[in-house]
């Protein structure tokens, strides 16, 4: 690898160093030093000449964010202590605030919402043979590895996810187990809210309710993957307790749409929460000087929280953008789009999500021509017919709206080829 100094402004940098995959090093006011290959060096010294500036808009998740210099800030300034001795301050307050937010007895810090979700599970399920219901297009049941089989020997038991993220509960009452010796033992329900998966969609409350009642009927606790909850709540303009209300124990992730790099939170009944402290020690969750990552979780909580209706109007208007299309391969619907993610339908005659992503991944000349600007955007395919766009804090109003231009760009393109 070579080693060089271009004088260039931050924010060209940062569009480089997006475009071409390097990381800045040692940034000085106005250069920056960058380790390039020889090819690398050829893009950057064109893109420097050219002047033409590529935009890159990175739509694929909201677990991108950058901490900012205040939440940065924030971390360094953080009391701390040994959180497995229960003695970090900063932690301490984190949990409290959640526990608050949420109404519940009390809280506990994790490192990801995956171990959030496996310690709150394995903690609900300490009986052998338990067995879980949970949605067949839930978190936890198709991307956090099986890890409640893997690690707990828990059983889970899918129920169908209806298009907007809810199962329909007399399906629900149907899989619940009878005491039979064949049988596992039905231990738990879970839900999530907002829904990844259907679309960030958020689950009607009308209907969570009935499910908490439904739940408390059958004498099974609930737990809510709510790694996205507070955008359900401001999508409804509700505190999130009230979302929770019907539920045994709820997850919160920091760092999605809050901005923070680490963090998840899990509340619940008190008793329950010290149970489940010693089962995430169990699994190396017990971490030491945590408050420097539970200060950013805290920061994201009172400066990001209230910023999240920006992300749900800012999406609306890409899903007005491409409904405005009237195009019949790619649609979307912006009244099912709830919050800050955004799902497109591809017809697989004309084009695949793969390929639609590639597409919007890559600038043609053409394009750069009619649009006046080189823009790539970044979004991922999520199910065999479906594409995904996130937004977040980092996302800016420019970079939507010029996400907004390529989507019309590559839609007319694609209904022109037909
Ligand atoms: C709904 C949902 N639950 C849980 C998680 C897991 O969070 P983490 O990536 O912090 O393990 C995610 C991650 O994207 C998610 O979308």
């Amino acid at each position: 690898m070579d080693s060089h100094v271009f004088s260039i402004t931050e924010q060209r940098t940062y569009v480089i160093c997006l475009a071409t995959n390097l990381i800045p090093l040692a940034p000085t006011r106005n250069q920056f030093c960058l380790e390039v290959t020889s090819e690398q060096t050829n893009i950057m010294a064109a893109t420097q000449t050219s002047g033409d500036e590529v935009v890159v808009v990175d739509l694929r998740s909201d677990t991108l964010t950058q901490p900012s210099p205040l939440m940065k800030q924030a971390m360094v300034e953080a009391p701390l202590g040994d959180d497995v001795f229960g003695e970090d301050p900063t932690v301490i307050a984190l949990q409290k605030k959640v526990a608050t937010l949420l109404e519940k007895e009390d809280a506990l810090f994790f490192p990801t919402g995956t171990m959030c979700n496996l310690v709150s599970v394995l903690t609900h399920c300490q009986q052998r043979g338990s067995e879980v219901i949970l949605g067949d297009q839930s978190h936890i049941y198709l991307y956090e590895q099986g890890g409640i089989s893997q690690l707990g020997g828990v059983h889970p038991r899918a129920v169908r996810n209806l298009p907007d993220g809810t199962f329909d509960l007399h399906e629900l009452r149907k899989l619940v187990r009878s005491d039979n010796v064949h049988f596992p033992v039905s231990a738990l329900v879970c839900v999530e809210n907002t829904h990844n998966v259907a679309g960030g969609k958020v689950l009607p409350l009308d209907w969570l309710d009935e499910l908490g009642a439904t739940c408390r009927q059958l004498g099974l606790p609930l737990h809510m993957d709510g790694a996205r909850l507070l955008n359900a709540a401001t999508a409804l303009d509700l505190p999130p307790a009230r979302l929770v209300r019907s539920c045994t124990t709820v997850s919160l992730c920091l760092s999605k749409g809050l901005g923070a790099p680490v963090g998840s939170v899990l509340a619940g009944p008190e008793d329950f929460i010290e149970r489940a402290r010693r089962t995430r020690k169990a699994v190396g969750g017990g971490m030491r000087q945590a408050g420097i990552l539970a200060a950013a979780g805290i920061f994201g909580l009172d400066h990001v929280y209230p910023t999240l209706g920006r992300d749900h109007r800012l999406l609306q208007e890409l899903a007005k953008a491409v409904e405005a299309c009237g195009s019949k391969i790619i649609r979307c619907d912006p009244q099912a789009t709830h919050t800050n993610i955004l799902l497109v339908d591809c017809d697989l005659n004309v084009v695949t999500p793969e390929a639609l992503c590639n597409r919007m991944g890559q600038a043609t000349q053409e394009e750069v021509m009619s649009l006046g600007e080189h823009v790539i955007v970044q979004m991922l395919p999520i199910t065999d017919t479906k594409a995904r766009l996130v937004l977040h804090c980092d996302v800016t109003p420019n970079q939507v709206q010029s996400a907004a231009r390529k989507l019309r760009y590559v839609i007319k393109e694609l209904d022109s080829d037909c």
